[in-house]
């Protein structure tokens, strides 16, 4: 059978400017979702490339003292090399000044022409004649050029238009018919109703100024470079060429179930998502799968901009934090499809929470347990016990969330999927207390290292898409010798796949600690967060139960992360098939909470009606025995006993602890 077709594109990047975060994020979401598809099977191609005609390139070489042609080769290499060092695994990549591509774009012109669906006509626009630029009545600034400040004049040129006007009713059609084809949702119903508004026909040429594709009939007009740039993911796939292969594969005959995906930013969505399927209508093209248009990032609460000098060069956080925690924060941080604030503070803040402490952590605990209890060799899978089984039914619950968020771009949900695992594993490995089991030489040892491993190894997989590095060094140490890139066995995803028998390799820390930036750090060109050497970190890597004070600190940020609640007990009853549970209803002041807590053998649920607690108000949901749990009563534990925080004094519920 063959496999299914996926073409994921980014937004080609003008090169009148170096890349900076926003460019990286686009380029690194689009870079996820090929690696994630070639986990799955598929046949993907992925594009990046560079859009090097227009007035804004023009200009941008005029004020560098360099032809359009020299400024595009040289700044193309910036963008080549920053996705080199992002490892961004793209199949090829498109510069619009290639003659693969501006015959394509000729063509296609003159195929538009020939249907009518392009006439000759007359621009008529406000003009900023310093600008050399056409502004509409909606851009002018007080009747001015928006740029420069300068009066603006009305000026007719004759110009190329696209019959935009007529696609009207097929685009309402398709976006009715295709629920997908724009996402998020709100941007869809965005661009529904501007579409509803009535579409004006397009100007698609100029003679104002030359740096464009020449339209053949007519010297001296260019094509407008949106048009230009648009068929980029038609050219590079060899559209209008001798060779259409990669055209009739990815595109035009693309298998039922082959997808074409363009990723761009929120800013460019009425181009790819009312322009880009009208052209494609006109020429009788295929049109894309789906347009997703992510969110944009500001820094440290402003937009980023040269002029207010804040603009984040993800050079310098690549070279301060390697490539694979950028990629990691970039997609865990915010959800894909909404705006995002950066700062280097929570960046340095979620790398050791999420990575040095949840992630790192574990890996190096159990394998350090590994190569102390059992001389670096992966012990056989006993017959699993309760909490063996909790282990697995967790596992493929984390797989199941994070494919089915994978598959609507939710990337932030598809991590957060991994990281209630992980939570889960931590848990599993304290109660487990592996060190324990060492000192009474229990048999059971081997199968809570097993499971460890095991788990691990699935998590390798699940992290690689967002962290391809360091799930390449994580499967390496876990000694899986087929490695990450073409699973054996078929599908990685089931249960089992380590070989008992063969040997681990622990290495150097996954993900060092990091010292906390100044909340207040000035951006990624000043501040110097580095690997910090902390004596309590090393020690809390070792195998054996947390000693005290050997605990990883936290900054104040951190635990102001917790919104501890008071809370009272409004109702209370034991859940059926377990010994240990109990299921609370918890007022707190403005909501009652239903809150799943592992007080049954300490607590009779008379006892409890009334009583005032401390609740953990902000933790994860999660089901416990098939029950909701919104929160985490805090209680304190020592030897067999357990007891319930309480207050010293009667206070509203709802108050905040801190
Ligand atoms: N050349 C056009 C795209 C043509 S695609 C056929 C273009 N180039 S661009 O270089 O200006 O922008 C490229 C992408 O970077 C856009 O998707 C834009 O949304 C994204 N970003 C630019 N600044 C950004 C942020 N601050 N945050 C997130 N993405 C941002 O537009």
């Amino acid at each position: 059978m063959s496999r299914p077709t996926f073409y994921v594109t980014t937004p080609i990047y003008y090169v009148n400017d170096v890349p900076h975060l926003g460019h990286a994020y686009s380029t690194i979401a689009a870079d996820v979702l090929a690696r994630y598809q070639r986990l799955c099977g598929a046949d993907v191609f992925f594009l990046t490339g560079t859009d090097e005609h227009g007035q804004k390139v023009a200009k941008a070489a005029t004020a560098s003292g360099e032809t359009p042609q020299q400024l595009a080769d040289r700044v193309v290499t910036r963008f080549q090399s920053l996705w080199q060092k992002l490892q961004i695994s793209n199949t090829d990549f498109i510069r619009t000044t290639e003659p693969r591509h501006i015959t394509a774009v000729q063509q296609y012109f003159q195929r538009l022409l020939d249907s009518g669906d392009i006439y000759l006509g007359e621009y008529e626009d406000w003009y900023c004649t310093p600008c050399e630029t056409y502004w509409t009545e909606l851009q002018l600034v007080s009747g001015a050029c928006p740029d420069c400040g300068r009066p603006t004049e009305k000026l007719k040129e004759a110009s190329f238009f696209f019959r935009l006007s007529a696609y009207q009713e097929r685009l309402l059609r398709h976006y009715q018919e295709n629920p997908r084809f724009i996402q998020p949702e709100s941007r869809r119903n965005e661009i529904i109703s501007f579409v509803r508004g009535g579409l004006r026909d397009l100007s698609v040429s100029r003679t104002s100024f030359s740096w464009g594709v020449p339209v053949v009939p007519a010297p001296p007009h260019v094509v407008y470079v949106w048009l230009d740039a648009l068929l980029n993911y038609l050219s590079v796939l060899g559209f209008l060429s001798p060779d259409e292969a990669a055209y009739r594969a990815y595109w035009s005959e693309r298998p039922q179930d082959g997808r074409v995906i363009h990723l761009i930013g929120k800013d460019i969505l009425r181009f790819h998502a009312v322009y880009w399927p009208a052209f494609l209508m006109a020429g009788g093209e295929a049109l894309p799968t789906q347009v997703f248009a992510h969110g944009w990032w500001t820094h440290e609460g402003r937009k980023m901009s040269k002029s207010l000098g804040n603009v984040v060069d993800p050079n310098l956080l690549v070279e301060r934090y390697g490539p694979d925690p950028l990629r990691f924060f970039l997609l865990r941080e915010v959800s894909f499809g909404l705006d995002g604030d950066f700062s280097e503070a929570a960046l340095v803040q979620r790398l050791n929470a999420d990575l040095a402490n949840d992630l790192g952590n574990l890996v190096s605990r159990v394998l350090t347990m590994v190569e102390r209890y059992r001389g670096g060799v992966i012990p056989p899978c006993t017959a699993p016990t309760a909490e063996e089984e909790q282990v697995r039914g967790a596992a493929a619950a984390a797989v199941r969330g994070f494919t089915e968020a994978m598959e609507t771009l939710a990337f932030h949900r598809a991590l957060a999927r991994v990281w209630e695992f992980l939570a889960h594993l931590n848990r599993y490995v304290d109660a487990a207390a592996p060190w324990k089991l060492a000192k009474e030489q229990a048999p059971r040892l081997d199968g809570v290292l097993a499971t460890c491993l095991e788990a691990l190894r699935l998590v390798a997989f699940l992290i690689s898409p967002f962290m391809p590095g360091k799930a390449r060094e994580l499967a390496r140490q876990l000694g899986m010798e087929e490695g990450l890139e073409a699973p054996a066995g078929g599908d990685w995803r089931r249960w089992g796949g380590l070989r008992p028998g063969s040997r681990i390799a622990r290495g150097e820390q996954l993900f060092p600690r990091l010292e906390e930036t100044p909340a207040t750090a000035a951006g990624a060109a000043s501040s110097t967060a580095g690997p910090a050497k902390e004596a309590g970190r090393q020690e809390a890597a070792q195998a054996g139960p947390p000693a005290a004070g050997s605990a990883a600190t936290i900054s104040i940020d951190e635990f102001q992360r917790l919104d501890l609640r008071v809370g009272r007990i409004r109702a209370a009853e034991p859940i059926r098939s377990s010994k240990k549970l109990l299921k609370l209803q918890v007022d707190l002041g403005d909501e009652v909470r239903q809150v799943v807590a592992g007080i049954a053998e300490h607590y009779t649920p008379q006892e409890l009606l009334g009583k005032q607690i401390i609740l953990v108000a902000n933790l994860r949901p999660a089901k416990l025995m098939g029950v909701e749990s919104n929160g985490m009563v805090l209680a304190a534990e020592g030897g067999s006993r357990l007891v319930l925080v309480g207050l010293d004094g009667e206070i509203p519920p709802g108050s905040k602890v801190r």
